[in-house]
């Protein structure tokens, strides 16, 4: 069974306890946290406290329910400033989600300054999330969509990004962490190409926020995004960071109530931002509990956290090469915790659905990057994602059922 020296360095059973799911069922292998994390007990128990014992709207009532959950909802747009290291807590937007935080720059920000002619560079590892709102604007505006190549190992090819810099690009929306490939991009670089360009950068930071400080200042990053679910929070609520200088150009694209100073028939004066972009009610008690997963994940030693799951994965990685007919899909030099592998010619699905059938939860299919999958003529993979529940033990059980499902399907 599993190599203990992780145990050492990070107490991940202490960590384990923490999330009720395990105890609801003890004996799942949970490898699917690309997808979406659980929740540890205080998150949870932050979202059902609202409900029972806060529950009001916010920004309209001045009874003091109102009053108390408005002055919560705020202090954690401030963590969340913090916690990313934004200059102000105006630059932070609630939105739905990553999905929902890149469609609102594609509509608010660029499809209004977007002429024919225009290019918008995305890469080739991109998820649907970060292709197909610039791919629709791009199109309504006959403007061209470009992508950065990718080598057979899974990294962008920034030779050949250098050269597609130019005027006539609007905007590079580039992916922090590929979840499908596992790739850890370097943004920075990409970022300060870009700005020599006077190119705004959108980073989708999905894969990344719950595994590395993010600070948008030093990085220099114009738009970051992020989803709630993937970092120990809830379903339902993402952050949209934004410097200043872009918001305040920003007209919003959905319409309401809370987003306005004034209305009369004839005209609408928009709040400042960053409310003028949540129009509606906002999914408050999922804000709350954005707010209680950024406690917990601060309260981690995060470089420890970042070290664990590098040796999860190196663990992996290790064991997984070794099982023939396997083959990873995506080799980046510098790599996350997510791996893609096939299997011989056995359907992803057909892998994901035995080792299902242990409790081993792993997610197959094309992960929301089907060009992914067209560039390495495969239909789909199977992916392993680790987190900080996990220990080298599931790894091995995981490899073993692997080897299991390969002798069971050379032998029908
Ligand atoms: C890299 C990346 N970008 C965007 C998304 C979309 O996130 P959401 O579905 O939370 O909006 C995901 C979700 O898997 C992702 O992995």
């Amino acid at each position: 069974m599993g190599n203990d020296i992780f145990t050492d360095m990070f107490d991940y059973k202490k960590i384990r306890a923490e999330f009720p799911i395990f105890s609801h069922h003890p004996d799942l292998i949970y490898f699917d946290n690309a997808a979406t994390t659980h929740k540890p007990k205080s998150v949870i128990d932050a979202i059902s406290n609202f409900y029972q014992k806060e529950n009001a709207n916010i920004h309209r009532g001045i009874y003091p329910l109102a009053a108390q959950t408005t002055m919560k909802y705020e202090e954690v747009r401030s963590k969340v400033a913090k916690f990313i290291q934004a200059n102000s807590s105006n630059e932070i937007i609630y939105t739905s989600g990553t999905t929902a935080s890149i469609n609102l720059v594609a509509q608010s920000y660029l499809q209004p300054r977007l002429q024919e002619g225009d290019e918008v560079i995305i890469s080739a590892m991109e998820h649907h999330a970060n292709l197909i709102p610039w791919q629709m604007i791009c199109k309504n505006a006959g403007a061209n969509l470009r992508v950065i190549p990718i080598n057979k190992k899974g990294e962008l090819d920034l030779v050949k990004f250098k050269t597609m810099l130019s005027r006539k690009v609007k905007m590079v929306a580039i992916v922090h962490i590929s979840n499908s490939l596992g790739t850890i991009n370097p943004i920075e670089e990409i970022i300060e190409l870009s700005h020599q360009k006077d190119i705004p950068v959108l980073v989708d930071g999905a894969q990344s926020v719950a595994h590395y400080s993010i600070d948008v200042q030093a990085l220099d990053v114009d738009f970051f995004t992020f989803s709630g679910h993937k970092l120990f929070g809830p379903t339902g609520v993402g952050i949209l960071y934004g410097k200043k200088i872009y918001l305040e150009q920003m007209q919003p694209y959905q319409f309401g109530g809370d987003m306005i100073k004034n209305v009369t028939f004839e005209e609408t004066i928009f709040a400042e931002v960053p409310q003028r972009f949540e129009a509606g009610t906002t999914n408050i008690a999922g804000v709350i509990g954005l707010g209680a997963s950024i406690d917990f994940v601060s309260s981690l030693d995060r470089v420890g956290v970042a070290e664990y799951i590098k040796g999860l994965t190196d663990y992996a990685m290790n064991k997984l090469l070794k099982i023939n007919d396997l083959e990873v899909v995506g080799t980046a030099k510098n790599k996350s915790s997510i791996i893609s592998f096939t299997l011989n010619n056995i359907h992803p699905h057909d892998v994901a659905t035995f080792l299902g059938t242990d409790n081993i939860a792993i997610r197959a299919g094309n992960h929301c990057t089907q060009p992914v999958m067209d560039f390495y003529k495969i239909t789909g993979t199977t992916r392993a994602s680790f987190s900080i529940y996990n220990h080298t033990a599931e790894i091995d059980v995981l490899v073993e059922k692997i080897k299991e499902i390969r002798e069971f399907f050379l032998s029908v």
